[in-house]
């Protein structure tokens, strides 16, 4: 029988997962340097959370399917609708803000193609309870500086959807159109766009992006459109915030988001020697869906990092990224120094990666298996040396050994080690 694994998923070797594990371990200590604290969602929820407000995009490619009870289901395609059950199930109680973090597969049923799987790893982030300039700038500044910390040269791009919703409504164009039109910006579809609104200014307005000029334009163009005027005054006010942090960004007033649930501040970054899928993040303010699950008129802020993104974006610019080898290995030069073997080397194990071989193997056999896996020392336990309480150690690097006291032997790992 010959099975496959299915389309759009990946096996990790031990090397990849590694890189995988290193570079989770690095974000989650930016995100803990804010002081956001980790959660977990289950996988798969009911496929109702997703479908109430996620927008058609993500409805489209969501992978639903009944139980034996005939209860429907979804593998989740994003966290942000299981964080927000999950704070009106469980966490309406704690004090706010709630400061969340998460990290764990999403599901989507796309068309795989490099970057773009379907099953894929998101480390992302939700800001409960604030509405203010500066939780929208705290937002971002994670993202960026989680980014920076791990080496990235990236492009930060930020929008607002208040402004293209509100010049929406100030026009009295209808909510579902609303949304329509909100999916043709996102995807790029202009003629469906032109067929859905012919008024001038939502072109102009989208086409908007650059640097401080995009600002005296963007207010000239919104002069006359109340609510959309208002929602631009809260966009540069965060924008005030990055500016005093120094943060490089362009701003796109075009930015749409596929997602139906943001309100405010919208971002994406890209790396865009990436190609067809360069962008890695993306988030913004959703002030409404909270209230959706729990009743509570509850703003928040947030963001998902694509993690699988971000690892093809390390190797792209050729970061590097620390191995973890093993320390020793452990080398019974005998049948008989096996079992003593054993017992040396197991309280190091309290500090040190040691491999004891399983194999029964000869010494020579050991040594090209510590060579091979780029071992840093080999511990050879012989006979002789045991008499006088000690073992050699030998260095892989040079080739040289030296004989240890069992009772030196972990202080001198620790200063040849760490
Ligand atoms: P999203 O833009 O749909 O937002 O996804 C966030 C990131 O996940 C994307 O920028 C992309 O890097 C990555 N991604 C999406 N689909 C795939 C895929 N099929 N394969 C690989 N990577 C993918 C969200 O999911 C929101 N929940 C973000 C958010 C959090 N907004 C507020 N809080």
């Amino acid at each position: 029988m010959n099975i496959k694994k299915p389309r759009g998923t990946r096996d990790f070797p031990p090397s990849e997962l590694a890189a995988r594990e290193y570079i989770k371990s690095t974000l989650s200590q930016v995100f803990e340097a804010y002081n956001y604290q980790r959660i977990q969602t289950p996988t798969f929820e009911h496929a109702e959370l997703f479908q109430l407000k996620s927008g058609e995009e993500i409805e489209e490619h969501m992978y639903v399917f009944e139980d034996k009870s005939s209860r429907k289901l979804c593998l989740r395609p994003e966290a942000t609708a299981s964080v927000c059950r999950m704070f009106s199930e469980e966490l309406r109680s704690i004090r706010l803000p709630l400061k969340l973090y998460y990290y764990g597969p999403m599901f989507r049923y796309e068309r795989p193609q490099k970057g773009r799987y379907r099953e894929f790893w998101q480390i992302g982030m939700e800001l409960i309870g604030p509405q203010s300039p500066e939780s929208d700038a705290e937002t971002i500044l994670l993202a960026y500086d989680s980014l920076t910390k791990l080496g990235l040269t990236f492009t930060l791009e930020i929008g607002h959807m208040g402004i293209i919703r509100g010049l929406m409504s100030d026009l009295k164009i209808d909510e579902n159109i609303q949304n329509k039109v909100i999916a043709c910006i996102d995807k790029g579809d202009i003629s469906q766009l032109e067929q859905l609104v012919d008024n001038p200014v939502i072109h102009d307005l989208i086409k908007l992006k650059g640097s401080v000029n995009v600002i005296t334009q963007a207010d000239n163009i919104l002069n006359e459109y109340k609510t959309a005027k208002t929602a631009f005054n809260e966009l540069k006010e965060v924008l005030e915030w990055l500016d005093n942090m120094g943060t490089e960004y362009c701003l796109n007033l075009g930015i749409a988001r596929g997602l139906e649930y943001y309100t405010g501040t919208v971002f994406e970054i890209q790396i865009p020697k990436l190609g067809a899928q360069s962008q890695i993040c993306g988030g913004g303010r959703y002030d409404n869906l909270i209230e959706l699950f729990s009743g509570l008129k509850i703003p928040a802020v947030g963001f998902a990092f694509g993690f699988d993104r971000i690892m093809n974006a390390i190797k792209l610019q050729g970061i590097k990224i620390p191995e973890k080898r093993a320390d020793l290995v452990a080398a019974p030069v005998n049948n008989a120094m096996r079992q003593h073997t054993l017992k040396i080397i197991s309280p190091l194990r309290d500090t040190f990666i040691v491999d004891f071989d399983v194999m029964n193997r000869k010494l020579d056999k050991i040594l090209k298996y510590a060579g091979d896996i780029q071992a840093k020392y080999v511990l050879i336990v012989g006979p002789e040396d045991l008499k006088d309480n000690q073992v050699t150690l030998r260095n892989m690097g040079d080739g040289k050994q030296e004989k240890i006291k069992i009772t030196d032997l972990e202080n001198r790992l620790t200063k040849l080690c760490r």
